[in-house]
């Protein structure tokens, strides 16, 4: 029987110092596209996969996370008294239900690897989603959902995968790939940023994972692998061959908001998207170009 995924950790303990000095004293997850901060974009996609309960793995200096799904009472009295409605409706998306975000600490970001491995009791013995908020999709159908599609068709690990320039595999973690109809693709490998010359394809994963529970404990050995850390990918390549493992084709359009260049367009393409601001974004875009 295929359990039922409910549960979703975000890993928001990073440093993010390609995103200095913005990042010295606030959350890189805090940061806007538009108008909304990067980790409601990945709360608000979670949910529509039907992602119930959350766990973030944090840090110092990143208690804004916690507190932006709070309850404001007194913003929200305010915005009452002087009836700005609008205000008020900007504000649901940012409400969460009771009791349904928790947080642990990583104290010191030894890895993304490691920071799952800290949800270990939040994880418990049930399936779960990871995103990373910096990686923000552009799609009709959100991403995770696309991926609890294909995590209930094949009963196993699913990650979201995107070809990359062959020159740009020491950024990402690649697959080997077995059986390929397109969408779904066997994952017969992975290696964490592997040189080029090295690279067994240029199909890379992006921050969107459902993973089955094994994994943490193949965390839990500590294994240090590329740049030092505690690497996910190499936790997760201890799965293959035991259990079912896919990467997902999706449908959409992936920013690296964790990087200066990303953001940027992310701002320009979400714009664009919305109704009340296409006009004056293609009139000043023209300005520029
Ligand atoms: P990044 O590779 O983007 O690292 O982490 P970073 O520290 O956030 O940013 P840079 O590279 O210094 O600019 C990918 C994701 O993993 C989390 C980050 O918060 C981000 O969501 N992470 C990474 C942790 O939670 N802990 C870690 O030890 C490392």
């Amino acid at each position: 029987m295929i359990k039922k995924l409910r549960k979703a950790v975000l890993p928001v303990a990073g440093l993010g110092t390609r995103f200095l000095p913005a990042t010295k004293a606030t959350a890189k997850e805090m940061l806007p596209v538009v108008d909304k901060p990067l980790i409601q974009y990945a709360v608000e996609e979670a949910r529509a996969a039907g992602i119930e309960q959350f766990c973030m793995v944090t840090g110092r200096g990143k208690t804004a996370l916690v507190e932006h799904f709070d309850v404001a009472y007194e913003l929200e009295a305010t915005l009452r008294e002087r009836d700005k409605q609008d205000a008020l409706a900007s504000l649901r998306g940012a409400q969460s239900e009771p009791g349904s975000i928790t947080t642990v600490r990583q104290q010191v970001p030894l890895g993304l690897g490691h920071a799952i491995w800290c949800a270990r009791a939040f994880v418990g013995d049930d399936p779960f989603a990871i995103l990373l908020p910096d990686d923000l999709v552009l799609a009709d159908r959100p991403c995770l959902a696309q991926l609890a599609d294909a995590y209930y068709e094949t009963g196993g690990n699913v990650v979201a995968v995107t070809e990359v320039p062959r020159e740009q595999t020491n950024r990402y973690g690649i697959l080997k790939v077995g059986k390929d109809d397109g969408r779904l693709v066997e994952v017969t490998g992975l290696i964490e940023k592997p040189a080029p010359k090295d690279a067994p394809s240029n199909l890379s994963i992006i921050g969107r994972y459902i993973l089955m529970p094994e994994v943490i404990k193949y965390l839990a050995l500590m294994e240090r692998g590329a740049g030092n850390e505690v690497q996910l990918t190499d936790g997760m390549a201890r799965l293959i061959g035991e259990q079912r493992f896919h990467g997902v084709r999706y449908e959409g359009r992936r920013f690296d908001c964790g990087d200066k260049i990303g953001f940027l367009e992310a701002q320009i393409a979400f714009a664009l998207k919305r109704p009340e601001l296409v006009v004056a974004v293609r009139g000043f875009l023209n300005n520029y170009v």
